[in-house]
């Protein structure tokens, strides 16, 4: 039995790697995005809009999964250095978004980018996305780590009061029918990427609202907000020690 597994999952992340060595050559598609007239932030249309409508089965969603813990691992933890994120924990719809610019051209993530094609099938989206989703968020993660690190987050935390609070929430639980990400759980590195993106009209998927709200705020306070953001935890939804705790989400299960 337990070979099998092994087996199965050896051959699973053979695949993912020559898949991504073979076609990550081939140049992704880019869609203009925020800053081109026209541009509406998450338009509903094609296998978003049915992979949103569709109730997302775990247990196929778990095989789908194998694939991907190559990179994002078994866990969804992804990795410190914030080259893969962690996923563990969070909202469908987000996911389902984020894998759907990626795939038409809106987000830049080449090596994510033949997965994103591989995933075009509504149901298997969103049963991919119930599975992750219903993980439990692991306590450890990439966080700001100089000597400075407390007075970082004690700097970092009005700032993301005053501005991002309002959608991320208090503990980074961020917003399912938004489609607002959690934050709560996520590597500082990648935090500090992707805001600095956003900040600079790079990630052309961005929510317009936010771009506005980042706009002022310079590299220095960045890094005190992700210092902050990365060392938000969100109630209920962390993993625990408890063998059920561990792989799922106990009190917040939402399935
Ligand atoms: C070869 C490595 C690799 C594999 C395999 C992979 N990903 Fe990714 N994925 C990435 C990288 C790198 C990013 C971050 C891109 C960036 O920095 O913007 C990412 C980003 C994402 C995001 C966006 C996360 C966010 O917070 O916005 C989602 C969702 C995601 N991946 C889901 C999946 C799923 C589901 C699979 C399997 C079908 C998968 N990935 C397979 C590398 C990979
Ligand atoms: C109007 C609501 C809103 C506000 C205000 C807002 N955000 Fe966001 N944020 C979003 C949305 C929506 C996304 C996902 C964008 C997309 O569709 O790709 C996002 C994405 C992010 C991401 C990337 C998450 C990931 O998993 O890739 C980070 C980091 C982030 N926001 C930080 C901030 C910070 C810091 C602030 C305050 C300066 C802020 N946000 C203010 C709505 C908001």
């Amino acid at each position: 039995m337990k070979k099998a597994f092994l087996l199965i999952a050896l051959s699973a992340s053979i695949a993912a790697f020559s898949a991504f060595s073979v076609r990550a050559q081939a140049p992704t598609p880019k869609k203009q995005g925020i800053g081109s007239s026209g541009y509406t932030w998450n338009a509903q249309e094609g296998e978003k809009l049915e992979a949103l409508k569709l109730k997302g089965d775990k247990a196929n969603g778990e095989d789908a999964y194998e694939v991907c813990g190559a990179c994002h691992l078994p866990s969804g933890a992804g990795r410190p250095d914030g080259i893969f994120p962690q996923l563990a924990g969070q909202h469908s719809t987000v996911l389902i978004k984020q894998m759907a610019d990626i795939r038409a051209g809106l987000r830049d993530a080449p090596a994510m980018y033949p997965f994103a094609v591989s995933l075009t099938d509504p149901q298997e989206l969103a049963d991919v996305s119930a599975y992750i989703q219903s993980l439990c968020i692991p306590a450890e993660r990439g966080q700001y780590e100089a000597a400075d690190a407390a007075a970082q987050v004690a700097k970092g935390k009005p700032l993301y009061e005053k501005q991002c609070l309002e959608c991320h929430g208090k503990n980074g639980e961020g917003n399912r029918a938004k489609f607002y990400p959690v934050i709560a759980g996520q590597h500082y590195k990648y935090l500090l990427r992707q805001m600095t993106e956003i900040r600079d009209g790079k990630r052309r998927n961005a929510n317009p609202d936010m771009v506005k709200a980042i706009r002022p705020y310079t590299d220095d306070m960045l890094v005190a907000i992700s210092a902050y953001q990365s060392s938000l935890k969100m109630p209920g939804a962390m993993c625990t020690d408890t063998a059920a705790g561990k792989k799922y989400r106990n009190s917040r299960k939402r399935f």
